[in-house]
């Protein structure tokens, strides 16, 4: 089999890592935008503020959509230029940015996959608790409707949340992300179900105002765990790892605690004994209202850990071997992380899966032939994409791919160290230039994958 003639091929970004402009057109400053002008808490002391100036280039960026024949975008929406105060007035600047980023767009024949949330808490409202503050749900209501009464006639594919576990697990737990905090597991939990009563209100917003026409996800990371050989016996350890707390991973990176509550409709058992004391009075009467019927699930997946077991017979993470490949960031090749990342997901949460996320941090550089020539990249994806098709053919019902990203970017804590992007940004000239991979991958949609063989 190949992939289905309807599959969604697309890129991704999101508002904090590309936009800039970050106190223009009266947005007001978000905890990244805290974090990152704070001494000492990114890679080189680096900021969005200018980023790759897409606020001001966005038509340029379109075009180079066109260009590469991308049918589909995943960008976000800043919640601070959206609602600058947290609760109240809506800025119609900011919003009028998004509108004409949309008819930009729709324009170039390239469809827009909205996410409301990635990362970028105005920090008004960190000021007020942020996520540990049970009325953040309704600030995020408020947000949602000012977006989707603007951009919802134009706009049918959303995401409310991208990767829970970061804003949550590297920013509340252990201050490696915006805004910075090492707090306890009594206020993590309960920022883990404020932000989940969040998307069950957003969704309720979405589905009142598109309701069938719309397609609406929610979009965790993992590793994926991948079995050793593929026996029934290492396959299923594989399995319950990818869902368990130990011994892989910690206890707010797991992905079950944060998706068993959206599509299931309940914390997973071993988890809830552990965070049930911390959650907040009356938890149980919220799990209606955040396990709303979605369409899809959205996932962000780079890398894997192999799962088999010991000398000893005792299941573990397998040793990684000398020299394995890696990516700049240090993160393992493993060619079947969408394989099985995929099809554990569609196993447990039966809907059909999108890859929101997928792609690698390379040190990329423009050659002396003025082009950019990233021969990793291409090889990386196309490992990555035969184990997608791999999965399609073992039936996973697979919807989409989104490459992370369609341009180099700020990449968080780590600044612009690396570059995840298909299109590489100079970052003092914001000359943009389209790598090889990018064409790679343009001939990857229109021959619908079958160029990978
Ligand atoms: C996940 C995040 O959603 C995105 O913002 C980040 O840049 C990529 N992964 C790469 O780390």
């Amino acid at each position: 089999m190949a992939f289905p003639p309807k599959f969604i091929w697309g890129a991704a970004t999101a508002s904090y890592q590309i936009e800039g402009a970050w106190n223009e057109d009266g947005r007001s400053p978000s905890v990244w935008d805290v974090f990152s002008q704070t001494p000492g808490k990114t890679y080189n002391g680096d900021t969005g503020n200018t980023a790759c100036d897409h606020y001001h280039r966005y038509k340029e960026d379109v075009a180079i959509m066109k260009d590469l024949s991308l049918p589909a975008y995943r960008f976000s929406v800043a919640w601070p230029r959206v609602i600058p105060t947290g609760r109240g007035a809506v800025n119609q600047k900011g919003l009028d940015f998004y509108s004409r980023l949309v008819d930009e767009l729709l324009s170039a024949g390239v469809d827009p996959w909205v996410t409301l949330y990635h990362w970028d808490l105005p920090q008004i409202l960190q000021q007020q608790g942020g996520w540990m503050n049970p009325s953040i749900s309704d600030a995020f209501a408020e947000y949602t409707r000012a977006v989707v009464d603007t951009l919802g006639d134009r706009v049918s594919n959303w995401m409310t949340f991208n990767e829970p576990q970061c804003f949550v697990g590297l920013g509340l737990i252990n201050g490696h992300h915006a805004p910075g905090y090492l707090l306890p597991q009594t206020d993590v939990a309960k920022a883990a179900h404020h932000s989940m009563v969040a998307h069950g209100k957003a969704v309720d917003i979405l589905r009142a105002k598109g309701g069938s026409k719309y397609t609406i996800g929610y979009v965790p990371t993992t590793q994926a765990m991948i079995p050793a050989t593929e026996t029934p016996d290492n396959i299923e350890l594989a399995r319950k790892a990818m869902f368990s707390h130990t011994p892989a991973r910690e206890l707010f990176w797991t992905i079950s605690l944060f998706s068993d509550p959206v599509y299931l409709g309940k914390y997973p058992d071993d988890i809830l004994e552990i965070i049930e004391k911390d959650l907040p009075k009356n938890w149980q009467d919220d799990m209606a209202l955040i396990s709303r019927d979605l369409d899809f699930f959205g996932i962000n997946l780079y890398s894997g850990k192999i799962i088999g077991t010991d000398t000893q017979g005792v299941p573990c993470v397998l040793p990684d071997a000398p020299g394995k490949p890696q990516t700049a960031l240090k993160w393992n090749v493993e060619d079947e992380t969408l394989r099985w990342g995929t099809r554990f997901m569609y196993e447990r949460y039966k809907k059909p899966v999108i890859v929101t996320e997928n792609g690698l941090a390379n040190s990329d550089w423009v050659h002396m032939d003025g082009k950019v020539h990233d021969p990793s990249r291409i090889d990386f994806t196309r490992r990555y994409l035969l184990g997608l098709e791999k999965a399609i053919d073992e039936g996973v019902d697979i919807a989409g791919y989104f490459h992370w990203s369609l341009m180099d970017n700020f990449e968080w804590a780590e600044g612009y160290k690396e570059r995840f992007g298909l299109v590489h940004v100079d970052f003092t000239t914001f000359k943009r230039t389209i790598k090889d991979s990018a064409w790679w991958y343009r001939d990857v949609i229109l021959s619908n994958g079958a160029s990978l063989h």
